[in-house]
Order: C-alpha cells, then structure tokens, then sequence
C-alpha cells in the first residue's frame, strides 16, 4: 500500500484591518516607539473589530477556495489558539457551523503561541494513518480582548489576526514529514494569563480582566533554545541540511529571537520570512499568517523544504519540517471579507481599557488560585 501524505493544498489569512501603532500605546502607557522598535522590531499590530471566529471564518473560506475543496468534504476542523469567546461550546465548533463543514468533526487546540503548528502535526498525523481525509488548521488570536493594557511589559507585544491552511491526502511525498514537539514546563509559571479558567471562579473576576505574569528575559532565553535545538533537531532526523531549507517560517515573538534561531541553524536571514514588524506576536497565527504572505509573494519555491519553529505558553515548543509540493498558487479566490471596521484600533483599545476595572477590585482575586506548581511545591 502507497504511504499516504498530508498535502497543503490551500491557504488563506484574515487580518483585521484597525492598526495599531507604537505611538498610538505611548498615548495610554510609558513607552516609545524607540524602545518597542529597537527591543522587539515591531512597529506595528493590529487590533479586531470582529469575534476570533469571523476572523477564523473568513481566512478557512479563502484557504477552502485556494484548495478548490468543497467545505462540506471536511472531515476535521482545528482551531488552534488560546482566544475562544466560551470553552463550551468550544470556537471550532461556531466554525464548522459558519462554514457548512457538517460532516467535519471540530477541535479546539490550545498550546498557546504553537496552537497553530501543534494542530498542523496533529492533522497531518489524523490524515497520515488514514483516520480522516480532509482538514482546515486554523491559527488564531484575539488577545486584544484579554490583554491587560495597563501593564506595558506585555501590551506592546502582542496583536490579534488569523490564518488557516487545507490539508489534503495525497500519495506524493509532501506536506509535513517531520516535527519534534516538546514542552519546558519546568518554566511555565514564566507566562500565566491570569483570569482565565476554573482556577479563578469564585474571585469575582470578570472575563477579559486579566493579570500577566511575564518573565520576558526567561521567555527570550527558553525560547532561543527551544526552537534552536527543535530546528537542528528536526532536520537531523530527516536528513535534511541547512542549506537544503529554502525557507523558514518561525514564530513572531521578537526580531531577536528569530535572528539568534536562525543564526543557530546556520540559516541566512535572507531565508527568513519576518512579519513581526507590521502584526507584532499575535501568538498562533503568526506562522499560518507568515506562511500566507511567504505564497503571495511567491517566496515558496514549489518541492521546496521549509522550517517553522515556534515556541509560546507551556512552555511549549516545536519545529516542523515541510517539504511543499509542487502548486504555489491558489486554484480559486473566495469572496468572504470581513465587515468594515467603525473605529480606529486605538479606540476600540480605548474602549476595552475603560471596560477594565479601573480600581483593581477583582484583580485582587487573580492573585488567590493556588496553582499546580506550588501545590506541587508545598508536597
Ligand atoms: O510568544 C511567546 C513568547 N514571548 C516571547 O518570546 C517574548 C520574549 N521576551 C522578549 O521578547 C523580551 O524579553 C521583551 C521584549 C519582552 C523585553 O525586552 P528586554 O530587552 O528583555 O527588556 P527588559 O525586560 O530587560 O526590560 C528593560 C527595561 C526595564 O527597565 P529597567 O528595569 O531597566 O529600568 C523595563 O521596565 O525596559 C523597561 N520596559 C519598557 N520600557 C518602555 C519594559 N517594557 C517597556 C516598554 N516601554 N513597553
């Protein structure tokens, strides 16, 4: 029997269009674009008019149409991302429903800012050995709506946007062929997003207020070593060399991350493919969204090998390695577009920000769960 493949036959991005910039957060917060710019590279992020299950509607409706497959052939569809407007039901459920897959059985898949990969190795696996034929992978974020805006160590960094690819089945040697998936969980208390979660009910805490623990100097250092060792890793293990990898699409966290990763695996940032400067880290979308610029502005060579490695809350890490197949260009365009946005993204920020509780009364109660860490701490 042929062994089967997980081809990429489609691929689509939904960003919304509010910008937000450097000197739109240093009109409510004590920074400059001197310091975001020369610290992350970012210039730029953008900031949602509409629910991370519109964006992810409209980016799987370009990726079916690019792919020329029929939504109703879906047999899966994985949302990948932290930001769900319920857990139940779960988001990829409001997309299988938007998108008339209705034979799709729909997943929410959340290791933070490698959702998107994560959910590209688990559907590719799904397809491998045959259990379904065809899915949408969806990479997501709206965190605009639960970032705390007051705290500057994390308001700068992050943006919201979405991107989704299709995979098909397919007996020619293509798609994803290798990852190596891991987690640092000896540091995950380095990025907690307190307010989410059974952990706090109880405290009086509303959604969407919501205390960061960031250690943004471990997190850099975790994550140079994480995604460095994966990439190495992944194309040892394949035998796959450097200068072989046409292309990599890494996770968008800060230029200098993506340059000391690339630098590691001996690859040329030429090869890189960098969008932190207009979207900032909208954590899982980032490389499906990367990965959509790269095709249409055709930086991927068909048969070509390309590299994403990615890292995010859990700490959780991979690489992928994807050999692409030969078509590089969409079989069909798809009419879905978001509705106009009717405020600038420093007023739909602003409006967020009024939203949260000015006095702090129930971030006192973000501080109370007790978490795994010290429970385990205290045996
Ligand atoms: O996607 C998931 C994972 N996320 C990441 O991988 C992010 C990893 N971390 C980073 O990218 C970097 O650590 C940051 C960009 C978050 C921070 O850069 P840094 O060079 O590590 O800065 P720092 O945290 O050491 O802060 C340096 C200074 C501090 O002031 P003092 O103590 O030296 O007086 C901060 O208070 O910069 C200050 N600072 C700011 N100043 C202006 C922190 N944030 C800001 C800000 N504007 N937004």
């Amino acid at each position: 029997m042929p062994n089967t493949y997980a081809a990429i036959t489609g691929w689509g991005a939904c960003m919304p269009p509010a910008i937000l910039t450097n000197d739109d957060l240093s009109t409510f917060l004590d920074t400059s674009d001197e310091w975001i710019t020369s610290r992350t590279g970012m210039k730029e992020r953008r900031i949602s008019h509409v629910t991370a299950v519109e964006l992810s509607t409209v980016a799987a409706k370009r990726a079916l149409a690019c792919a020329g497959l029929d939504p109703a052939d879906l047999d899966m569809v994985i949302y990948g991302g932290v930001s769900n407007e319920e857990l139940c039901p779960n988001s990829a459920s409001g997309v299988q429903l938007a998108l008339g897959a209705t034979k799709a059985a729909a997943v929410d898949l959340n290791t933070a800012c490698t959702s998107f990969c994560y959910g590209l190795a688990t559907a590719t696996a799904m397809i491998r050995t045959g259990l379904i034929k065809n899915a949408v992978v969806i990479g997501v974020e709206l965190i605009s709506r639960y970032m705390d805006w007051s705290n500057r160590n994390v308001a700068v960094l992050f943006g919201d946007g979405a991107a989704a690819v299709v995979l098909q089945a397919s007996d020619e040697e293509q798609g994803m062929l290798g990852a190596v998936l891991g987690c640092d969980a000896e540091a995950r208390q380095t990025l907690r997003v307190r307010g989410f979660g059974c952990g706090y009910s109880g405290y009086g805490i509303t959604f969407g207020d919501t205390l960061w623990d960031f250690d943004g100097q471990v997190i850099f250092k975790r994550a140079v070593q994480a995604m460095s060792h994966a990439s190495v890793k992944v194309l040892a293990d394949h035998g796959v060399s450097a200068e072989q990898v046409s292309l990599v699409i890494p996770h968008q966290a800060n230029l200098r991350i993506i340059e000391s990763v690339a630098k590691y695996a001996g690859i040329p940032m030429e090869k890189v493919i960098v969008t932190v400067q207009k979207y900032g880290n909208m954590s899982a979308a980032t490389v499906p969204v990367a990965l959509v610029e790269a095709l249409e502005s055709g930086r991927v060579q068909p048969d070509s090998w390309i590299l994403m490695p990615a890292f995010g809350g859990g700490l959780t890490y991979c690489s992928l390695l994807v050999k692409w197949g030969k078509r590089v260009t969409p079989l069909g365009t798809s009419d879905a577009a978001l509705p106009p946005a009717t405020q600038t993204a420093l007023e739909m920020v602003n409006t967020i920000r009024a939203g949260q509780d000015p006095h702090g009364r129930s971030k006192a109660g973000l501080m109370a769960p007790v978490f795994t860490e010290q429970r385990l701490a205290a045996k």
